[in-house]
């Protein structure tokens, strides 16, 4: 695919999990990557393929501050995603979103270069609207404990178009929808590598609530098909989209598919709902399929299966206790 931009592209959060497939994916097709990162989620473990490349570049750096490089496009995924991860410190999160933003929608208007948001359906917080379509405005806590990200992620959009209505920056924002694949931070505390990890480990699969509710996940490689072809669309076409697989499907059923494809016999251990998490959240995906030609194409069984052989083999490499860092026991603990 022949990109419509100049090939030096900028990664912030490049070293995280949808972004070290997104850098991957750049460099495949010919790009500069100049992947930036503090490190705070992501891992040079993600990175290590691409370390020797010349045309990839890894930089150190806090987004929170402002960034003077040279680049043609700037894809802003910077941010922790995990529940676990933005709430240990929120101010620091809510700063990475709306700094964040700020500075390297900066850059961009510097550059005059096309910017992406990695924005989430967490703007939607707990809808009223059912599948959330993008013209929804959301219903969310602005006081909570989930709200460094949810409130940092909606400022974060709201600057995005405000640079394009007043400096004319040519902005895109993607609302990803939960994704899952290789690469996510085995104790993040999301679903799907929770619920791999302990069938893996043979301890129990937490589910919270009665598990009867809805997540609709996407595979990380759908995710980044999506991010690239939203890069790609023409100036006027800024989004926000939404990115998800639409299939819906119960807490309940994920966790016994994991259990059938570990052939794992963990038990399953209900706990009480942790405040303001959704009960239901499911993308209506009708201006990606139009705007980007886009819908996910890689099946739950499929994408589960790929993922718990990268969790098998992180788990594998553990007992020697060096498992990204960490020991298996400390791994499958959540430390
Ligand atoms: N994974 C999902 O399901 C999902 C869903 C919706 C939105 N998103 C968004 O996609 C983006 C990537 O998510 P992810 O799942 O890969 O998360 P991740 O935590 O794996 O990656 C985030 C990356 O950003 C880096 N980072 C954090 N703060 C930074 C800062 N101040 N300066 C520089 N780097 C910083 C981390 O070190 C990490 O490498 C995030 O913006 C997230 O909000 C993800």
């Amino acid at each position: 695919m022949t990109a419509l931009y100049g090939n030096r592209v900028v990664v912030t959060g490049g070293a995280g999990f949808i972004g070290s497939h997104l850098c991957t994916r750049l460099v495949e097709r010919g790009s500069e990557v100049l992947c930036v990162d503090n490190f705070y989620t992501g891992s040079r473990q993600h990175l290590a393929h691409l370390l020797g490349d010349p045309r990839f570049e890894l930089l150190r750096h806090d987004i929170t501050f402002p960034l003077y490089v040279e680049c043609d496009a700037i894809y802003n995924l910077a941010c922790p995603a995990s529940p676990v991860h933005y709430q240990f410190d929120p101010v620091q999160t809510t700063k990475t979103s709306v700094h964040g933003a700020i500075n390297m929608l900066g850059l961009a208007k510097r550059l005059k270069v096309k910017i992406l948001q990695a924005s989430t359906s967490e703007v939607y917080g707990e809808p009223r609207v059912h599948p959330q379509t993008e013209d929804y405005w959301g219903h969310v806590n602005p006081i909570g404990p989930r709200s460094c990200y949810d409130e940092g992620k909606r400022c974060a959009e709201t600057l995005f178009m405000d640079y394009r209505r007043q400096h004319n920056v040519p902005v895109k924002i993607a609302r990803i929808f939960n994704t899952y694949g290789p690469h996510m931070h085995p104790a993040d505390g999301r679903v799907v590598s929770n619920f791999i990890v302990q069938a893996l480990t043979g301890q129990p699969i937490t589910l919270y609530g009665d598990g009867t509710q809805t997540r609709a996940f996407c595979y990380v490689d759908d995710t980044v098909e999506a991010l690239l072809r939203l890069m790609d669309t023409p100036a006027d076409f800024t989004g926000p989209v939404n990115v998800g697989n639409p299939e819906e499907l119960r807490m309940l059923d994920i966790a016994q598919c994991i259990l059938e494809l570990t052939g794992s016999h963990s038990p399953l251990e209900y706990r009480p709902l942790p405040a303001d998490d959704p009960t239901q959240r499911c993308p209506d995906i009708s201006l990606a399929r139009r705007e980007l030609g886009w819908r996910p194409t890689v099946g739950l069984r499929d994408g589960l299966t790929r993922t718990i052989g990268y969790f098998d083999r992180l788990l594998s490499s553990a007992p020697a206790g060096r498992g990204e860092g960490r020991g298996r026991e400390e791994i499958a603990a959540g430390r």
